[in-house]
C-alpha cells in the first residue's frame, strides 16, 4: 500500500509541476468578467494589450459556454488565434477602439462590433457555407481590398462607413460586395467617394438599405442606375453630398419599391428640390429629413425643412456661371462624361457665397445640362429667375 501511495504521490507531484510550467515561462493569464448587456452575459476584458508575437497566452472566463466577448480599455493588434479557440462556443465579439489592424473571422461568430480600429486585413476562416456572420460593424477603419468579406454569404448588416481607403479614386465600385445575397443594410457614410458606380449590375437581392451619405457626390456622377438592380432597395441615404439634382424620376421608375430617400444637405436650388419633393410625393416616396437646420448659411433659404440655394421669379435674363474652372481630377473626370456642370458642382463646402456671387453675362450654359442627367423632373424656369437671384445675392453680399 505504502508504495503505491508514495508513487501516487510522486506522480501527481509530477503532473502538478509538469501543468504548472506553462504558466511559469509562457505569456499573461487574461481573465474576463462577467456582466449583463441587453439581457445578455457579456464576458468583459479590460486593459489588455497584446501584441503578435505575445505567445502562450491564457484567456480565462469564470463560466463556460461564453457567447459574448467584449473587450475595454485595450489594445490588439489582432484577434488572437488563441482568443477565438479559448471560447468555441462565441457568438458575438466587442472589440472597439483597440487600434487592431487585421482581424480573424471564425466560422460561429455572428457579430463583430470593431469600429475604429486600424484594420486592413480580414482573414475568414472557412467555406462560404460554414460562415455564420450576420452583423459586421467596421465602421471607421482602413479597409481598401474588401474581397475576403464576400465570403460572409449569410450576413446581413455591413458598416465600412468611414472607411476612407474603400474607394479607387475617388469611385465606390458597389460589384465589390457581389457575392452577399444576404445584406439587407449596407453603410458607407463618409468613404470619400465621389462615384458611385455598379459595373457589372450585381444585384445585392436582398439590399433594403443603402447609406452614401456624407460623401462627394456630384449630380453628374451620380448616375440612378446604380441602383436599378436593387430590387428590394427601401431606404437610399443621400444626405450631406454635393448634389444638385437627382434623376428621381428614373429612380423611382427604376426603384418603384423605394419608401424613403434622404437628401438634406445637399446643393439643390430651392425651386428643383421642391419639383424633387412633389415627384418624390407623388411617387409615394417619403424624403425625411434629420437634422433640420435652424439657419441656413448664406445663399441658402430653408424650405420643407431643408437649406436649398435661393431662387426667385422674375428679372433680367442672367445666368450664373461657376468660378473660373479650377477642376480637381474629379471634376475634370467628370467632364470627360461630357456633362457641363453648373454652378453648385463647387467641390468644397464653402462655396456657396462663391455661388451666388459670381455673376457672368447672359447665359452661354443652360441651366438643363444638368438635367440630363436630372433628366426629365427638371425643366428649369426661365433664366430670369437666375438674374434676380444674382441681384439679391450680391445686395446681400454688400449688406454684410
Ligand atoms: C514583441 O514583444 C516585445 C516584448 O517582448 C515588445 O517590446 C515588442 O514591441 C513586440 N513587437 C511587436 C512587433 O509587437
Ligand atoms: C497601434 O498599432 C500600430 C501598428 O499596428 C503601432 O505602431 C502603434 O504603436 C499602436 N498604438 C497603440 C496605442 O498601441
Ligand atoms: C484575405 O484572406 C487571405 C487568407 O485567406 C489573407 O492572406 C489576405 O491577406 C486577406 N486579404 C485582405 C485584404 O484582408
Ligand atoms: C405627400 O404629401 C402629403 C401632404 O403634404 C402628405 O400627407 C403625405 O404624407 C406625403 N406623402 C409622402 C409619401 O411623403
Ligand atoms: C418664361 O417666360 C416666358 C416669356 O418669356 C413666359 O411666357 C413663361 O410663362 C415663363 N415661364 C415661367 C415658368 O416663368
Amino acid at each position: 500500500m505504502v508504495p503505491q501511495t508514495r508513487c501516487q504521490l510522486i506522480v501527481f507531484l509530477a503532473c502538478t509541476v509538469l501543468l504548472s510550467l506553462p504558466s511559469i515561462d509562457a505569456g499573461p493569464t487574461f481573465e474576463c468578467e462577467l456582466q449583463k448587456r441587453d439581457d445578455e452575459n457579456v464576458c468583459v476584458f479590460r486593459n489588455v494589450v497584446y501584441t503578435k508575437n505575445l505567445t502562450g497566452v491564457t484567456w480565462k472566463a469564470p463560466a463556460s459556454k461564453i457567447q459574448h466577448v467584449a473587450f475595454e480599455e485595450s489594445k490588439l493588434q489582432t484577434l488572437p488565434k488563441s482568443l477565438l479557440d479559448a471560447f468555441p462556443d462565441l457568438r458575438s465579439l466587442d472589440v472597439p477602439s483597440a487600434n487592431l489592424s487585421s482581424v480573424i473571422i471564425p466560422a460561429n461568430l455572428e457579430r463583430l462590433y470593431a469600429s475604429n480600429n486600424m484594420i486592413k486585413q480580414i482573414v475568414v476562416t472557412d467555406t462560404r457555407d460554414r460562415m455564420k456572420m450576420l452583423e459586421l460593424i467596421l465602421d471607421s477603419n482602413h479597409l481598401h481590398d474588401v474581397s475576403n468579406l464576400t465570403r460572409l454569404a449569410k450576413l446581413e448588416i455591413l458598416s465600412l462607413s468611414g472607411n476612407k481607403e474603400l474607394t479607387d479614386d475617388g469611385t465606390l465600385e458597389l460589384g465589390q460586395f457581389k457575392g452577399m445575397d444576404a445584406l439587407r443594410h449596407l453603410l458607407l457614410s463618409d468613404v470619400d467617394a465621389y462615384y458611385v458606380e455598379n459595373e457589372k449590375d450585381v444585384s445585392l437581392p436582398e439590399l433594403e438599405l443603402l447609406d452614401l451619405s456624407n460623401n462627394h457626390l456630384l449630380t453628374s456622377s451620380l448616375r440612378v442606375k446604380v441602383f436599378a438592380p436593387l430590387k428590394k432597395l427601401q431606404i437610399l441615404r443621400l444626405g450631406h453630398n454635393q448634389l444638385n439634382n437627382v434623376d428621381v424620376l428614373r429612380l423611382t421608375e427604376n426603384n418603384p419599391q423605394l419608401k424613403q430617400i434622404f437628401l438634406e444637405g445637399n446643393h439643390f436650388k430651392c425651386d428643383e428640390q421642391r419639383l424633387i419633393l412633389d415627384h418624390l410625393n407623388k411617387s409615394g416616396v417619403e424624403a425625411p429629413v434629420n437634422n433640420r437646420q435652424p439657419r441656413c448659411m448664406l445663399g441658402f433659404d430653408q424650405q420643407d425643412d431643408m437649406c436649398c440655394i435661393a431662387t426667385m421669379p422674375v428679372g433680367p435674363p442672367k445666368t450664373e456661371m461657376p468660378k473660373p474652372p479650377k477642376p480637381s481630377n474629379e471634376e475634370s473626370d467628370q467632364m470627360t462624361h461630357g456633362m457641363s456642370h453648373s454652378s453648385s458642382d463647387t467641390a468644397t463646402g464653402h462655396g456657396n457665397e462663391r455661388t451666388t456671387s459670381t455673376v457672368t453675362p447672359p447665359a452661354t450654359v443652360p441651366k438643363s445640362n444638368d438635367g440630363k442627367n436630372g433628366a426629365a423632373m427638371v425643366t428649369l424656369g426661365n433664366n430670369s429667375w437666375f438674374g434676380v437671384l444674382l441681384v439679391a445675392a450680391v445686395a446681400k453680399l454688400i449688406l454684410f
